[in-house]
């Protein structure tokens, strides 16, 4: 089925060579986006989507986020606001709720999780385990996972579970629980962090991924500026992921690899903590991406166009880059070329705002701009 999207007023295509063009339309074969030029040129197609002038972008591409979790830690979130300190502690409750949801309970939450994303314009998402922390938990998780994505990340080193020697679990997670979990995830990821895993502790577990052929990405530097950020780059990490409390050798680590510096915002407003600084990164020459970290504890939002919002006001970022972050910047997170733009060839993965321009992503926080999503060339919505 091909589709034509007519009347785009402007189309931000987060392509470098394409930029933003203005009065223009795309049509898509299949899945893949065959034609974009003016308006006034376009072929006919089988169907036709008229965006009546308003702006249309790539779907968002969200690189990091938990979604296979049970429970609600709406309580941990109100005594923050409080004055209570973010810590990563909270993470055990969501894994006991989690170690007692059935396999449809968890899947359900995922299918919401993952619906309001793609009603918001999302159409890439990947999503991590890290709330099962037993070798038949987190396998499960991730069996669930890749049900609604093929962006799955091993995270069975997220935190060291209540009674668990640090070492031991360590081990575990290095050996039998990554052998288990391998054969369902792309990806592996650690919380390199003081009161989680240590650099050695987190090297070991990136270690062990890479030789069972998972490619690697790391929370690192969210509460503190520690080693997570450095041992990415030096491992060769598609991203690191957070960057909230970077030195000057962090911020040229990063501007000086192929590790794309992933910030989350919404664990800083969830966590009432101070944003990274995304100014500092994209001038020393970083790429940076945004993501939700959509999980039950740090940061509870689906949302893009909050992040985006976020990083326009608080972190220093045009609204261009944000959203070139929010797409572009998400797909190079993912080492993934056909995702994150509108190009020739790209997945047919677009959202139709109801504004005339991006910039209306940040100029109207909280309000619902998407008016249509195209994914794998279908009107989803
Ligand atoms: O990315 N930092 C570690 N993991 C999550 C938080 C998880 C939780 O609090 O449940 C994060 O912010
Ligand atoms: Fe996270």
């Amino acid at each position: 089925m091909s589709l034509l999207i007519a009347n785009i007023g402007e189309l931000f295509t987060a392509d470098t060579e394409l930029g933003v063009l203005h009065d223009a339309a795309v049509v898509t074969d299949d899945d893949r986006i065959v034609w974009i030029g003016p308006n006034s040129q376009a072929p006919q197609a089988d169907e036709r989507l008229d965006a009546g002038g308003r702006a249309v972008v790539p779907g968002f591409v969200d690189s990091h986020a938990h979604l296979v979790f049970s429970g609600d830690r709406s309580a941990e979130f109100d005594a923050r606001m409080s004055g209570e300190p973010y810590t990563g502690g909270g993470i055990r409750t969501t894994v006991a709720a989690t170690r007692a949801a059935s396999d449809d309970a968890l899947r359900a939450n995922a299918a919401r999780l993952t619906g309001e994303m793609l009603a918001q314009g999302t159409t890439t998402w990947e999503i991590k385990s890290g709330y099962g922390l037993t070798v038949a938990d987190e396998a499960r998780s991730l069996r669930i996972a890749a049900e609604f994505t093929a962006e799955t990340t091993y995270l069975g080193a997220h935190t060291v579970p209540a009674g668990a020697d640090p070492d031991e679990y360590t081990a575990l997670a290095c050996g039998p629980m990554l052998d288990a979990c391998a054969p369902h995830a792309k990806w592996a990821d650690v919380f390199c962090e003081r009161g989680a895993f240590d650099g050695d502790q987190a090297r070991a577990v990136l270690t062990a991924s890479a030789d069972a052929g998972l490619a690697l990405r790391v929370h690192a530097n969210q509460l503190t500026a520690g080693p997570g950020v450095r041992l990415a780059v030096e491992l060769g990490a598609a991203s690191a992921d957070h960057c909230t409390h970077l030195t000057d050798a962090d911020v040229d680590a990063l501007a000086n690899s192929a590790t794309v510096a992933t910030l989350l915002p919404g664990a800083e407003f969830s966590t009432r903590s101070p944003y990274p600084d995304a100014r500092r990164l994209i001038d020393a020459g970083a790429a940076v991406a945004l993501a939700t970290d959509c999980n039950p504890g740090s940061s509870f939002t689906s949302s893009m166009a909050f992040c985006i919002a976020l990083a326009v006001r608080e972190m220093r970022m045009t609204p261009a880059e944000a959203l070139a972050a929010a797409t572009a910047g998400g797909a190079k997170a993912l080492r993934r070329s056909d995702i994150g733009r509108v190009s020739v060839g790209a997945r047919a993965d677009l959202a139709v705002l109801d504004a005339p321009s991006h910039v209306h992503l940040a100029y109207r926080p909280g309000t619902p701009l998407v008016k249509a999503v195209v994914h794998d060339g279908d009107v989803v919505r």
